[in-house]
């Protein structure tokens, strides 16, 4: 399978990355598998690695993804299992999802398996408009009144967080993060409310490594439209294994 996000190059000329999918794409025995192995430049210099649901969310020391997907192409088939039993932020499992194969993460870290759970959980459309809905409503307690900030951050518990982050980002994270639980409480919303979830740790993770800025509720919105538009890619990727 080739994804859109590749490297396009002239017509009779493939990329080393278009040449290595059709390498692993092959029928392979257990053995020829494994002289495959060796032909295989595992530096993948220069290869697209942050397509479709692995961009979710920052994780240290993950898999580039085709590291994985190489021993799911050549050692598994269709519809058997893969089994992850550290996954970290699930890059394992978002190859086994692409390529049709059934998939089990663990890990020790809760952030982990829910961003795991996150990547390869497709989410209809009707959820992401109701999140939506309640992120429109949640403008109006974002604004910049002084006092109702600090009250709310006398409130929250003592992390020193407000050595990490001036008031006003800690404050606009507590109102997303108020209003995710209110998701939470509506009950019967576990997938969005995850996605959320994932979203707003990003986008704090993002605002720690890049530093900076005051519109945490913009950059969040924007972190669910594009993690919206990458899990409809997935879906349809998916839905045309079913197909075949
Ligand atoms: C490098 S990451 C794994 C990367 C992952 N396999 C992937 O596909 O990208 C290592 C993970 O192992 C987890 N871990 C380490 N020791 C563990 C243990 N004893 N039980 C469960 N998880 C563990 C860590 O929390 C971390 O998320």
């Amino acid at each position: 399978m080739l994804y859109e996000t590749e490297q396009t190059t002239l017509p009779g000329l493939k990329t080393p990355e278009q040449e290595y999918r059709e390498l692993i794409n092959g029928n392979y025995s257990f053995s020829e598998a494994l002289q495959i192995l060796d032909k295989i430049d595992w530096d993948f210099k220069d290869f697209t690695t942050q397509y479709l649901t692995h961009k979710f969310h920052s994780y240290p020391a993950r898999f580039i993804p085709q590291i994985p997907l190489t021993f799911i192409k050549l050692f598994t088939k269709e519809g058997e299992t893969v089994l992850d039993p550290m996954c970290g932020c699930g890059t394992t499992l978002v190859e086994a999802f692409l390529n049709n194969r059934n998939s089990i993460g663990n890990d020790f870290n809760p952030l982990a398996t829910l961003i795991s759970k996150v990547k390869v959980t497709l989410i209809p459309d009707a959820e992401f408009r109701y999140l939506k809905n309640k992120l429109q409503k949640m403008k109006r307690y974002l604004d910049l009144d002084y006092k109702r900030i600090d009250k709310r951050l006398e409130s929250l518990p003592n992390r020193k967080i407000s050595r990490i982050f001036n008031r006003v980002v800690i404050s606009k994270s507590e109102v997303i993060r108020e209003t995710l639980l209110e998701i939470k409480e509506e009950g019967g919303h576990n997938d969005i409310y995850d996605l959320g979830r994932v979203a707003l740790s990003s986008t704090i993770w993002s605002l720690v490594e890049n530093g900076g800025g005051l519109d945490v509720d913009d950059l969040f919105l924007k972190k669910i439209n594009s993690m919206e538009k990458e899990l409809k890619k997935m879906a349809k990727i998916v839905k045309n294994h079913h197909q075949k």
